[in-house]
């Protein structure tokens, strides 16, 4: 055994790896080093990027400006406690709100995506009382704690349950996944069917406070749902007096292409929230954002929420300098040309490779769903597969790591989602492995004599 390998190995036999039975973290792959859309390993192998990791490092890694203001404030004053105004969280709320929809504007600092939705649950549950019940829905993931999971509609809550780890009053209502339509039904002559139902959803059960969707599905699937659908949701809430609340942790930050994906439809939700790309995943920084009538609530009544790391200053230093660098990157107009080349190429990869059931996504932020069977659309694995054994999605990833690419994935789809910094011959390089890799899953294909329809989801 080589000093990596012992250290590896002293490194996951004293910790828990994440999200899987523990014999599954014994060989992780050893990162040494990280630059722009790169990552290298210990012996200087170089992998593409094509995930941002967890849909996060959007700015690529080692940002010059960004390191420099998170060292400075390091040297500065890393800590100080949440009651203190300081300049990190000044900087930050004043970065904010350049870029928040008009409205959005009263913010709650916390360490992750998890924590900004439990903070939206603590604080729309105190102003809607005594109503309580939040509508998620099934193909979503929303956090890791007790009231992130139950929130979450993919297998990770069915463990949480097991272990009755979980809160009451959350309901799944069905996608708007129209490759896969719950209803059987087909746009455009649905009627939106997957927004009426939440309606119906909301009546029947009474007590709902809040309405939570993430705009476009990120892990479960990179769903896009038809323009017609968010404007309809709002207009629900409204009508039945619930909140619409817009998990923004993995769609912000210009991921789908405009600063927040509710923007692709012109819907200003009542509590929007964030993470990953607030700080370009520089530092774990969670936000939560309500309008002024919900903060004003809060005038009298106690906001009985908060964390020692609540408004870290090391952490907040990273906003303003993040806020500043996408609009520079916005500036030169590169996100805007790769995310119609990237969508571009993606498409023709479907035309060689069978196992490609529908591409589906928006802006660098996209999903390949892998299907056994295109006409039928039959999946390789199943949602219960998920975390039990290796599937075919893990089996086309693991093959275009050995190539140089790194791609998180699911259990029925492969996560495309690169930096914002990506170069036409970077995405090139990442797609000629794919095409590759991707071989894995057509050998295994059932052949049918018709071709599958193209793809649902990209509805412009
Ligand atoms: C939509 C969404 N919400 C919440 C979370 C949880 O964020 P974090 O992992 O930072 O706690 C994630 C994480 O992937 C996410 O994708």
């Amino acid at each position: 055994m080589d000093k990596t390998e012992e250290r590896i190995q002293s490194l996951t036999e004293h910790t828990y790896g994440t999200w899987r039975a523990q014999k599954g973290w014994k060989k992780p792959l050893f990162i040494k080093d990280a630059e722009g859309v790169y990552m290298y390993d210990q012996d200087d192998k170089r992998y593409l990027d094509f995930s941002s990791q967890l849909m996060c490092s959007n700015l690529g890694h080692k940002n010059k400006v960004v390191i420099e203001a998170i060292v400075k404030q390091a040297e500065k004053m890393p800590y100080i406690a949440p009651g203190f105004a300081q300049e990190a969280a000044v900087n930050a709320v004043e970065a904010l709100l350049t870029v928040m929809p008009k409205g959005l504007d009263r913010f709650f600092f916390s360490t992750s995506g998890t924590e900004a939705n439990e903070a939206a649950l603590k604080i729309l549950r105190q102003y809607m009382a005594p109503k309580y019940k939040v509508i998620s829905r099934y193909h979503s993931y929303h956090g890791g704690t007790v009231a992130g999971v139950t929130f979450t509609g993919d297998p990770r809550r069915w463990y949480a349950e097991r272990a009755r780890c979980t809160v009451e009053g959350v309901r799944f209502a069905p996608d708007a996944y129209c490759y896969r339509c719950p209803f059987g039904l087909s746009y455009p002559d649905c009627n939106i069917q997957c927004a009426e139902y939440v309606d119906y959803m909301i009546k029947e059960e009474g007590n709902v406070a809040a309405v939570l969707v993430e705009p476009v599905v990120g892990t479960n699937g990179r769903i896009v749902p038809p323009p017609e659908y968010f404007p309809r949701l709002r207009k629900i809430c409204d009508e039945n007096g619930a909140l619409l609340v817009a998990d923004e942790v993995m769609t912000g930050w210009y991921r789908t292409g405009p600063v927040w994906a509710m923007q692709n439809w012109n819907v200003m939700p009542d509590i929007l929230t964030t993470a990953k790309g607030c700080t370009g995943a520089y530092a774990p920084v969670g936000i939560t954002v309500t309008t002024k009538k919900i903060k004003d609530y809060f005038e009298e009544e106690t906001m009985c929420h908060g964390h020692t790391y609540s408004f870290h200053p090391l952490v907040l230093s990273a906003v303003a300098p993040s806020v500043a660098e996408y609009k520079r990157l916005m500036a030169t107009g590169l996100p805007q040309r790769i995310a119609g080349y990237l969508e571009k190429k993606l498409y023709e990869l479907e035309e060689h490779h069978e196992c490609i059931g529908d591409v589906r996504g928006m802006g660098h932020f996209w999903a390949l769903e892998i299907v056994k069977n295109r006409k039928t659309k039959e999946r390789f694995d199943t949602k219960a597969d998920k975390f039990r054994k290796v599937l075919m999605p893990d089996r086309i990833a693991g093959e275009a790591l050995k190539r140089g690419l790194y791609t998180a994935c699911w259990y029925d789809t492969l996560m495309i989602a690169p930096p914002l910094i990506i170069t036409e011959e970077q995405v090139d390089e990442g797609i000629g492995i794919l095409d590759k890799a991707l071989e894995i899953a057509d050998r295994e294909v059932v052949h049918t004599d018709t071709p599958g329809s193209r793809s649902s989801g990209a509805f412009k």
